[in-house]
C-alpha cells in the first residue's frame, strides 16, 4: 500500500481519549523494545513518525496514526517492561484491557515477536488472551535479519508450536533494517481492515 498521508493524531493515556471516529484501525502488540515503532515506521516509510528507542517502555500511551485519511495504526505500550512503577502498570493494563476488549474500530492485531528466541511467557499470554477476544492475530518475527537463514524454518515452526497458533492467523519474518516481509505484512493488514 502507498502511504500518501500518515499523522500522528492522539496520543491517548486514557479511555476517554480514544478517537470517536469509526474507521478501522489496527493495533501493534508486543513486548517493550520488540520493534513495534520501527515496524511502524518501515510500513509508512516514514524514518522517525514513530519514536524508537534502546530504552524500552518508551511509548506509554496508545499512538494513534491516521494514515491516508481512511485508518488508524495503533501503537500500544510495549509489555513485559519492569522498570515502571506497579501502579502505573496497572493503570495502563486496565487501558488496554478496556482497548482489546471493547474497541469496535479493532480490526485485528499485529503481534511482535523477536525471531532470534523462542517466545516469552508474555508473549504467549498475550497470544492466548487476544484469541480469547476472539481478535484476528498477524504475528510478525521481527529482527529477522539477526537470525542466519539456515534458521529460518526451525525459528518459524518453535514460534507457531509455542503460541499454538491459528491456521488462519499469518506468520510473518520481518526485518525494519531489510524491509523483508514489508509487502507480506501491507497485504495482511490490508485484508484485515477492508475485507
Ligand atoms: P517500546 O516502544 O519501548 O515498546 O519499543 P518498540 O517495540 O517500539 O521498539 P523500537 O521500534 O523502539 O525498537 C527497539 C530497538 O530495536 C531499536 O534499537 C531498533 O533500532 C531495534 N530494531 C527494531 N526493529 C529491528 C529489526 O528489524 N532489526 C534490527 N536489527 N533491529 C531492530
Ligand atoms: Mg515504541
Amino acid at each position: 500500500m502507498k502511504i500518501k498521508t500518515a499523522e500522528l493524531t492522539i496520543s491517548a493515556a486514557r479511555v476517554d481519549q480514544f478517537p470517536s471516529n469509526p474507521a478501522p484501525e489496527i493495533a501493534l502488540s508486543g513486548r517493550s523494545n520488540v520493534g513495534k515503532s520501527s515496524f511502524i515506521n518501515t510500513l509508512l516509510a516514514r524514518k522517525g513518525l514513530a519514536r524508537t528507542s534502546q530504552r524500552p517502555g518508551k511509548t506509554q500511551t496508545l499512538n494513534y496514526y491516521w494514515l491516508n485519511e481512511r485508518f488508524h495504526f495503533v501503537d500500544v505500550p510495549g509489555y513485559g517492561y519492569a522498570k515502571v512503577s506497579k501502579s502505573e502498570r496497572e493503570s495502563w493494563g486496565k487501558v488496554m484491557e478496556t482497548y482489546f476488549q471493547s474497541r469496535e474500530q479493532l480490526k485485528a492485531v499485529v503481534q511482535l515477536i523477536d525471531a532470534r528466541h523462542k517466545p516469552s511467557e508474555d508473549d504467549m499470554m498475550m497470544y492466548d488472551w487476544l484469541k480469547y477476544h476472539e481478535l484476528p492475530v498477524i504475528v510478525v518475527a521481527t529482527k529477522v535479519d539477526k537470525v542466519p537463514k539456515n534458521k529460518w524454518g526451525s525459528h518459524t515452526k518453535r514460534i507457531k508450536e509455542d503460541l499454538q497458533m491459528e491456521e488462519s492467523d499469518p506468520l510473518i519474518l520481518f526485518s525494519s533494517e531489510t524491509a523483508q516481509g514489508k509487502d507480506k505484512a501491507w497485504s495482511a493488514i490490508q485484508s484485515a481492515l477492508f475485507e
